[in-house]
């Protein structure tokens, strides 16, 4: 469908004369949006009105004329919208109004407007407006309610107030337009958002020795603002799977480090501007290495005044050496957050429809690491072979010897064993067994994948084949 660009603007109609030509359902509906805060005068005319229109008319909230439309109508009207069930008065309506060059709008019918009413959505004086340019009013409400659920969130509008309310101060106090945005980008990174919606004293007081000290360095050095460092979980692979405090962190990083298993698409969440620094396992020294020169990383960015993200797969503390980040970012004096993420040890399960408890079956899982660190074997083999659940991690190529300890130390060989690779990406596969055949079940199974043992294997077996292939993607079952 061929559509018009608009051109996006936001009106005031405070004191201006708005005239709606219909007073039926159509009507209503546009009152009911213009009504509660546009501040307009608006004159409704139609021979008919359903109730509500005539008992504002008679509370003074507007003017309802039971008479036909004339062109003469649209003489003091700045804008005009043509909501009636008559498209053919509707079209004429627009004719009138559009050869006035008054703003017109015909409700329903693209063709026959000059401007279009956006999908709208505010949070005090933040307000997003969404048009699909007429192609799918249906898509452009969807795109409306996301925002409202994922972004415009209650605390925006009072943020919103609380830095209109200081603009002019720093205006005054700090020269520049290029300082002050930079001053404004900091606020927005620093602990004053989350202040404000607990305090909003403390967020004032932290919001003024910021300004404070910007005005003590401008023009020039920024760095004022201690940088931070986000430890943040990816989630186990759909980059879906992220939090929403994660995805946040996310968009404002100045810096991401990332590792193998994070999805590329989540990447695309950061600024453009954003270095992005990959330090999965084939770069550079392996094991303490490896992770000694990330944590100087981590520390030599949040020093140079950066917003570092660490993203890391799954649950930062879940065989991710998170914890050993945080030991060294505390050390260094460097403020961080841990913002967890879904652990596949968990997710991994799920997307094969595996619950790691399930009522009558399994009322507790322990997570293991299946491979060996630095050649010894640390998996407390009696302990696991007791689980009633028990997840191993990293254990694909060591799969044989997981299943032969497990039954030397008294589980038995009839114990239900699912190995979930790629899991909650679109090439996920499953492969179901018990300790005694699964090493043939999943030859050619690849990593990254999680191995489950225990009876919980058995719930996915007792699902419907259909229900199985709709809900995880691509499975091949072996
Ligand atoms: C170094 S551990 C990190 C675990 C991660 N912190 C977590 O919470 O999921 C890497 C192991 O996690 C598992 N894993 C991670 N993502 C996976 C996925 N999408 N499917 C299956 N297993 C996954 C594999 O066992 C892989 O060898």
């Amino acid at each position: 469908m061929p559509y018009t660009q608009y051109h996006p603007v936001y009106l005031d109609l405070n004191d201006r004369q708005v005239l709606i030509v219909g007073g039926g359902s159509i009507a209503l509906e546009k009152l009911n949006s213009l009504l509660p805060a546009s501040g307009a005068r608006i004159t409704v005319i139609s021979p008919e009105a359903r109730e509500e229109i005539r008992s504002w008319h008679r509370e003074g909230k507007l003017v309802w004329e039971s008479r036909t439309f004339h062109p003469d109508d649209i003489e003091p009207a700045y804008m005009v919208i043509a909501a009636t069930d008559d498209p053919d008065l509707n079209e004429w309506v627009y004719r009138c109004g559009n050869d006035r060059q008054r703003l017109t709008n015909s409700v329903d019918d693209p063709a026959n407007c000059n401007f279009i009413m956006a999908a709208l959505t505010r949070q005090g004086p933040m307000q997003v407006a969404v048009s699909s340019a007429g192609c799918s009013p249906a898509l452009a409400q969807r795109v409306r309610n996301r925002i409202v659920s994922e972004i415009l969130t209650e605390d925006l509008g009072e943020l919103a107030e609380f830095l209109g309310d200081r603009r002019a101060e720093v205006k005054r106090r700090l020269p520049g337009y290029k300082v002050r945005q930079a001053f404004w980008e900091r606020v927005l990174d620093s602990e004053i958002p989350g202040l404000l919606t607990r305090d909003k004293a403390e967020a004032d007081a932290a919001f003024q020795r910021m300004l404070d000290r910007a005005v003590e360095h401008a023009p020039g050095d920024f760095s004022f603002t201690p940088a931070k460092v986000y430890i943040v979980g990816a989630g186990p692979g759909d980059p879906e799977l992220i939090t929403l405090r994660g995805l946040r962190a996310l968009q404002r990083a100045d810096v991401v480090l990332y590792d193998r298993l994070v999805h590329p698409d989540l990447l695309k969440h950061a600024p453009a501007k954003a270095e992005q620094i990959y330090v999965g396992k084939e770069v550079g020294h392996q094991g303490r290495g490896r992770q000694r020169s990330i944590n100087d990383l981590l520390v030599s960015h949040a020093r140079a005044g950066r917003t570092v993200v660490r993203l890391k797969g799954g649950d930062p503390f879940v065989f991710g050496r998170g914890g050993e980040e945080i030991l060294a970012l505390n050390e260094a004096g460097i403020e961080f957050e841990v913002i967890p993420g879904v652990s596949s040890a968990i997710a991994g399960p799920a997307a094969a429809n595996i619950p790691v408890t399930h009522r009558g079956v399994s009322t507790a899982f322990a997570v293991f690491a299946g491979h060996e660190a630095e050649g010894r074997d640390e998996v407390p083999w009696d302990a696991a072979a007791r689980m009633p659940t028990a997840v191993f991690l990293m254990g694909v190529e060591r799969l044989a010897t997981i299943a032969e300890r497990l039954v030397s130390a008294g589980r038995s060989p009839e114990t239900p064993v699912a190995v979930v690779s790629k899991a909650t990406h679109a090439d996920q596969v499953v492969a179901m067994g018990t300790l005694n055949n699964i090493v043939r079940r999943a030859e050619g199974i690849v990593s990254p994948a999680v191995i489950v043992v225990g009876e919980v294997v058995r719930v996915r077996e007792t699902l419907d084949a259909t229900v199985r292939s709709t809900l995880t993607p691509a499975l091949a079952h072996k």
